[in-house]
């Protein structure tokens, strides 16, 4: 087969993580990213255009000759990307690696997700639906759950658009909040009520061409700013694959309950699928529930997951753009693979960009996938919250999360702070 070139969407970890994976295949003539940042430029060419420029990225395409683009972040995907490559006689034959816009809505409305969930019994917490028109509802909604109350806006609110909260009152005035004064402006127009669930979360992987799927490793992912999970919810402070508390048991429920009965419902429903679906599951008791759908990859999870998979990943890909998935085997690492993210001091409120980061050349035996980095007059400067993410293997996550430590330390800038506890509940 001929070697292609290829596009990435996104300037994260997890877009950086894709580049180092596509740079491996026999298929990958030259790859290209949009935006990318400071460390894509090592393995690709850094295109100065926005994921939702979609315009740009098509006069990109044309230009570069791309023959297969693959979709980072959400946003694109909601925004119709795929359909608008569809529509399009110049583009319409180009792969991309995404759903349409009707997929996408499995991410870009929670009550959609909800109703898809209902309709194929799927487990997931209860819930109910509230507008401003029937807020009163709302509130007796609230009146017969249990505390905590879970808030949830319906559209995409950058990641922030669920909220927990103890007290009645409290959750009635964010309720109104986010139905009367639009708290996370038209995304909370609609807002989800939940029952909320105790347990463990993890993050799983599907690929899909629409009717087969190839299930990724499964992968932790450490959210919250503070050591022993406490304070403010971040993107992902640290990731690690595989879980160790998870059992063939427990993951044959996953496939039998959630991933075939969601790859089954998209059929049934109409709903054509192709890409990355990614589940975000709570272990309740022994019972897996569904908390989320995510249309893409997790970041920083996929850190963790892509370093385990033998394929060769553009394979994997075409495949799936070419409906032959069922023809494919996935091939996984027995190591353990973690990450450890470094972020910038005040993340995941205010925080200042421009540092200098030093000791990168320092780094031995594990990868440093760059997210929020950028290069300024031939130096690496911070340019984001979440700054880079130091991966490394070993056989068991004690010892990944040993070599991640050790080689981090080598790392600095100013206000660069990490969690020194991933991996602590395990
Ligand atoms: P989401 O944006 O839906 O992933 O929600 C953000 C976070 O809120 C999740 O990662 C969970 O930690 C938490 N969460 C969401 N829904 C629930 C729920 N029903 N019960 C408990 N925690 C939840
Ligand atoms: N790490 C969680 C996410 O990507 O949404």
């Amino acid at each position: 087969m001929d070697k292609i070139n290829i596009l990435v969407l996104g300037n994260g970890g997890r877009e950086h993580a894709f580049c180092w994976k596509l740079a491996k295949s026999q298929l990958t003539n030259q790859l290209f990213i949009a935006p990318g940042n400071g460390g894509t430029e090592d393995l690709a060419i850094n295109l100065d255009i926005g994921v939702n420029d979609f315009e740009s990225i098509k006069k990109a395409v044309l230009l570069n000759q791309i023959k297969l683009v693959v979709v980072g972040p959400e946003d694109p995907l909601v925004n119709g990307l795929h359909d608008f490559f569809l529509s399009d006689q110049a583009l319409k034959d180009i792969p991309v690696i995404g759903p349409k816009k009707m997929g996408a809505r499995l991410e870009g409305s929670k009550e959609f997700a909800k109703m898809f969930m209902q309709r194929h019994e799927i487990p997931t917490a209860q819930y109910g639906s509230f507008t401003a028109e029937n807020i009163v509802q709302g509130y007796a909604f609230l009146d017969q759950m249990k505390s905590p109350y879970v808030l949830k806006a319906d559209g995409l609110a950058a990641g922030k658009g669920v909220l927990i909260i103890d007290d009645l009152k409290q959750a009635k005035t964010e309720l109104t909040k986010m139905l009367l004064d639009q708290k996370f402006g038209v995304a909370s127009s609609k807002v989800v009520i939940e029952e909320f669930l105790t347990g463990i979360e993890i993050s799983c992987f599907v690929l899909t061409d629409g009717e087969a799927h190839l299930t990724f490793p499964t992968a932790k992912d450490y959210k919250r700013i503070g050591e022993g999970d406490k304070g403010l919810n971040t993107g992902g402070m640290g990731a690690i694959s595989p879980v160790p508390f998870m059992d063939d048991q427990f993951n044959k429920k996953i496939q039998d309950r959630i991933v075939k009965p969601t790859i089954k419902g998209l059929l049934e429903d109409n709903i054509p699928y192709l890409g990355f679906l990614f589940i975000g599951l709570i272990k309740v008791g022994e019972e897996p529930y569904v908390i989320e759908y995510n249309v893409r990859m997790g970041d920083p999870e996929t850190q963790v997951v892509l370093p385990r998979i033998k394929n060769d990943f553009v394979e994997l890909l075409l495949a799936t753009a070419e409906g032959r998935l069922s023809q494919i085997e996935i091939e996984i690492d027995d190591l353990s693979v973690t990450t450890v993210v470094a972020v910038s001091g005040g993340y995941p409120q205010e925080y200042q960009k421009g540092k200098k980061i030093t000791g990168l050349e320092k780094v031995k035996g594990s990868i440093v996938f760059h997210a929020g980095t950028t290069l300024k007059e031939g130096k690496i400067v911070t340019n984001g919250g979440r700054v880079l993410a130091v991966t490394s293997y070993g056989e068991g996550h004690e010892s990944a999360l040993k070599q991640s430590y050790g080689q981090i330390e080598k790392i600095n800038f100013e206000g660069i702070n990490f969690r020194k506890d991933i991996g602590f509940d395990l």
